[in-house]
Formats: structure tokens, sequence, C-alpha cells
């Protein structure tokens, strides 16, 4: 009959054989390191504060210039992260740039997305494409695209820079290079990939859609956003779960922007108060506007205008928007690598 073995040894035995095999670099399975039923992130929910954050980018601008900083960007790390990072595979960052200024020139292996949350008219130019950049816009720089910024206005510019560093890291998979110059050659049109794509279910016909892995469109305007989601917010409910929420899509595909993050928007209604849920994914959320606070693993983040708070992997989120006026919550996540790999789930809360 079959059976389970039972081999009772010395501990001399055992030690011994444990100390031969440290010699060789190689350990044994069965001791150390309990096996986990379910993700645990050691990230932890966390709330940065606009009324924190915003001073000391201004002090970073007083302090540090752009021939020094090749970006200067303000971390946002996560209190129980070993890294730099707000989250497990992606950052959320602060940068700014001040008038007059121009952030030089480079592309890398690690995607970015900024979303932009203080001046209007700045641009960043990528692959020879400039795009406008206003309040509450998205902008995309996928994978090994060159980018630059600059601000040709009289007030700071700051966005938030999402990018998946992290991830590529652990992948050891970066690559980065510096442009010939310091800035590219900006080509023709005002905001070239809006003019194409923007429309989202109509593309030019003339031209082969682009081949790239990315969405071809890199301007998402704020504008558009909210125009979408007031008029969905009019006729429909939306989920129970996240109010009415948006994907930003690749415009000919329909999945997400870029090939390791999804991003979303959402409008929360004055006093909802959405349903608890949990993915396998980290999720970092910036409040571009409204107040109120999401309870994020049993913990209350409170959160007002311009705030950033994270949520680690597999950990309940609900959301309330306390405030007498619409909340709208940009957020972005690393789902696009959970389902490509099929480690995605997701569960709500029973209640
Ligand atoms: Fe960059």
């Amino acid at each position: 009959m079959l059976k389970l073995s039972d081999i009772k040894s010395s501990e001399e035995d055992l030690q011994d054989y444990y100390a031969q095999l440290r010699s060789q670099h190689v350990a044994p399975a069965w001791i150390g390191g309990g096996i986990s039923l379910e993700p645990k992130s050691k990230a932890v929910p966390h709330v940065w504060h606009w009324r924190d954050l915003r001073p000391q980018a201004m002090r970073a601008a007083q302090l540090v210039g752009t021939e020094q900083a090749e970006r200067r960007v303000l971390r946002l790390t996560n209190p129980e992260l070993p890294g730099v990072s707000a989250s497990n595979t992606l950052v959320a960052n602060i940068q700014i740039v001040m008038p007059g200024e121009i952030a030089r020139a480079h592309r890398h292996s690690a995607l970015a997305l900024r979303l932009i949350i203080e001046g209007t008219g700045g641009y960043t130019v990528v692959n020879g494409d400039r795009i406008p950049m206003a309040p509450g816009d998205l902008v995309l720089t996928p994978n090994w695209t060159w980018h630059d910024h600059a601000n040709d206005t009289d007030a700071p510019m700051i966005w938030l820079d999402g990018l998946d560093t992290p991830l590529v890291r652990m992948l050891e998979a970066g690559f980065y290079e510096e442009y010939y110059k310091e800035t590219q050659t900006v080509g023709a049109g005002a905001d070239p990939s809006f003019v194409k794509y923007g429309d989202g279910g109509l593309r030019p016909a003339w031209e082969p859609a682009p081949a790239a892995p990315y969405s071809p469109l890199w301007h998402y305007p704020m504008s558009q956003a909210r125009d979408t989601l007031e008029r969905l917010a009019a006729e429909h409910p939306g989920s129970p779960f996240d109010g009415v929420i948006l994907e930003y899509t690749n415009p000919l595909t329909g999945g997400p922007a870029m090939p390791t993050i999804a991003c979303y928007i959402q409008r929360l209604r004055p006093g909802e108060r959405t349903q608890a849920y949990r993915h396998v994914c980290c999720t970092n959320y910036h409040v571009i506007e409204g107040s109120g606070h999401s309870v994020v693993g049993g913990q209350r983040l409170d959160w007002e205008d311009k705030d950033v708070f994270t949520v680690p992997t597999w950990t309940f989120r609900e959301h309330v928007n306390s405030g007498d006026r619409p909340a709208f919550l940009f957020s972005f996540t690393d789902k696009p690598v959970m389902r490509a790999l099929d480690l995605y789930r997701e569960e709500t809360k029973a209640v």
C-alpha cells in the first residue's frame, strides 16, 4: 500500500546535512517559509496628502535644477515596502517642472503615465508628438518611447507619474537611453495622437493601424472623460463597487492602454458609498477632485482634492464620497500583468 513515509532522523544528522547544503548554495524547501493560502502584500494601505506634497514639490524646485536631476521627482514610498515605491509593482511619484524649464529627452523599458495635477499649457513630447497638458489629463509615454517635458507657461507644472519600474526591475529587464540632444524636434500638429485616435471608435483608414503593443492614443483629456462620465451618470447607476467607472483603453483593441498598466477614472455621486471588493492587483489612486474616504483593509483613508492613496493587492476597498460634489478618482493597476499570466482573481465581500 502506498503511504506517506515516516523517517525519524537525529537533529545532529539533519543539522549536518543542512550545513553541507548551505555550503553548496542549496536549500531544503521543507524548512522555513510556510505556505501562504492567499496573497499577503508587504505593502500597506496609505494616503499621501496634497497639502503635504505640494510644498515639498515647490521646495524641490528651489533646491534642485533639471540640470542636476534627470527628473525632479518625489517618490511616494509605501511605509512597509523595502524599495521606494507606492505599491509592489507600480510607482506613484510627483514631478514638478517650473516655468521656463525642460526635462531632457530619454527613453526606458519601464512605461509611464502622467496624470496632470496642476498647470495648463506645459507639454510632453512623445516620439516627436507634442502633447498638451491640462489638469486631469492622462498622458502616456509607453515603453521605449522618447519623451521630454517642457513648461513654457508662467506657473509650475506638477503631475503624478505612474511607472512599472519595480516590476521591470524585478524581471531584470530594464534598458535606458539618453537622447542625442536635450529635446526632441517637435513634429507637425497640435496634438497628433489625439487628432488621429481621440475619437475612440473612428480611426484614419488611409494608413495601417499601428502595430505597437500599446495604445496609439497618448493623450486622454479630462474634458472628454468628464463629459462621458457625466453623460453616463445621468442614465446609469454604474458599478455597485466603483460607481460610474471608465477604463482608458487602447482604441484599436479595446484593451488596456499599455501592456502592464490599466488606467481608470471613476465618478462617485455625492453621498455614494460603494460595496467592498478586492482583486489580485495593486492599485494607486489619485483624487482629481472631491472629498471623502476609502476603507482599505479595514483602515480608513481620508482623502480630498489631489491626494494619492494606495491599495495593496487582495485588499478589500470601499469608497465613500462624503462631499457635496461629485468625486473623480483616477486609478492605475497592474491588472494586465495578472491577466496575461492568468493570476487574476476578484472577490466581493459577503454582506
Ligand atoms: Fe522617463
